[in-house]
């Protein structure tokens, strides 16, 4: 699908820019053009020969330069690819994106294309969670840029979190989707999923057997017919899906956040197992055991996220599909949570023991809407992905 696609790939300067050799590469490979822009700071970390010998292209990297101004000016030059690439995109880099900065020529680009923008951040862990960069991040989402990754690890840097680029096939995956013709290219849709894990202590915390498979299976499938797919999880066992901007969370209240920053969105579907409950008393320190004394645990109710985004007053997805996990009377209790929540749609399930559903390979739905109840017959839970995705884009079509 990258075959025949142009992408004008503009390097920053960091220590991940390395990484755009073996891009570049695969890119080639599948028949994709590379247009290269490099910063001056990306220069010091790979050298221009090597990024131009392997796009089999002259690298651009200054803005006013007379040869390249005859050839094909800055203005044209943003305009010509399918996509912008910005990898690795660094923190300043996002910071001039962010502000409509343009002192050089890969922000003068960034300002003038008229193109689909993605960007790939890698950055030391610190920058990344500075609420500068944070900022950043939420002004380039709600100005229509996609963001993929980073993802959490071992830094060149020596410290450990979030700010490693995603690996190149992810990067690939991405760039497949995002150049695909599906009939969800162009939406921007959400997915949550896993279960939520809520703290007693520093080291304990409440969790449920969800294993994140189905939303998971969710997500690819969205991903597929093209959507951008924003997967909010929270510690599920599962592998991450490809090609789809992940954010890990841990309890219900992170993942409200994270649902609330996601947005807009034109779909959302609320696949996770979420806590009801949390404890309000959870300890900053480790509850110690005194023999003969239980602690007592305070609960309070956790935000309801589907409810929430339902009832938005302005901003609500066209189209909110929860799910019911239910032990009896499915359709009955699912009506029931479609009315009370104010989603459009309820996957519900029979989630007792005896199904082997719940952590199991397959799943039985029944999908509630205002037309009523309809059972799917039991399949595999990426098949029952791929026809409700398939759902999802008919009807979000149809609008
Ligand atoms: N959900 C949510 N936020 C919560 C709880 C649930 O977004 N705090 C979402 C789930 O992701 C799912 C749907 O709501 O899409 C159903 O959740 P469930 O816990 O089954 O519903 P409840 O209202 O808690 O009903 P009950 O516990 O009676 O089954």
């Amino acid at each position: 699908m990258l075959g025949g696609k142009r992408i004008l790939l503009i390097i920053g300067g960091g220590i991940a820019a390395y990484k755009t050799l073996e891009l570049i590469r695969r890119l080639r490979e599948r028949g994709a053009a590379v247009t290269p822009v490099m910063t001056a700071a990306a220069s010091q970390f790979v050298t221009p020969m090597s990024v131009s010998a392997l796009a089999g292209e002259a690298v651009h990297r200054e803005l006013f330069d007379l040869t390249s101004e005859a050839e094909m000016g800055h203005i044209q030059l943003s305009r010509v690819a399918d996509l912008v690439l910005v990898c690795p995109a660094t923190a300043d880099l996002m910071a001039k994106m962010a502000q409509g900065l343009a002192g050089d020529l890969a922000s003068t680009l960034l300002l003038a294309t008229d193109t689909p923008v993605m960007v790939v951040p890698a950055m030391n862990v610190r920058m990344w969670d500075h609420p500068a960069t944070q900022r950043n991040l939420a002004t380039l989402r709600g100005d229509g840029v996609t963001v993929l990754g980073p993802d959490s690890g071992d830094m060149a840097c020596g410290e450990y979190g979030p700010g490693r680029l995603v690996e190149v096939p992810q990067i690939l995956a991405a760039l497949e989707t995002a150049l695909s013709d599906g009939p969800l290219k162009g939406r921007r849709v959400l997915v949550t999923s896993g279960p939520t894990h809520e703290p007693i202590d520093p080291v304990r915390y409440i969790a449920n057997r969800s294993s994140g498979a189905q939303g998971t299976a969710i997500a690819a499938a969205l991903r597929d017919l093209g959507a951008e797919v924003v997967f909010i999880t929270g510690p599920a066992e599962v592998a991450r899906p490809s090609g789809v901007e992940v954010i890990e969370v841990q309890s219900a209240i992170e993942m409200r956040a994270a649902v609330m920053g996601a947005l807009p969105v034109d779909a959302g579907v609320f696949a996770a197992a979420v806590a009801d409950w949390r404890v309000e008393n959870a300890g900053g320190s480790k509850i110690k055991k005194i023999a003969g004394q239980m602690p007592t645990l305070c609960f309070t109710e956790n935000p309801d996220i589907l409810a929430e985004v339902s009832n938005l007053p302005e901003g609500r997805p066209e189209l909110v599909v929860g799910f019911a996990a239910e032990t009896d009377d499915v359709v009955a209790h699912a009506t029931d949570k479609r009315l009370r929540k104010g989603c459009d749609w309820i996957v519900a399930n029979d989630v007792s023991p005896a199904t082997g559903i719940m952590g199991g390979p397959e799943n039985a739905i029944v999908l509630i809407s205002d037309s009523g109840a309809e059972t799917w017959p039991r399949m595999g839970k990426s098949d029952v992905a791929r026809q409700l995705a398939e759902r999802i884009a008919a009807r979000l079509g149809a609008q």
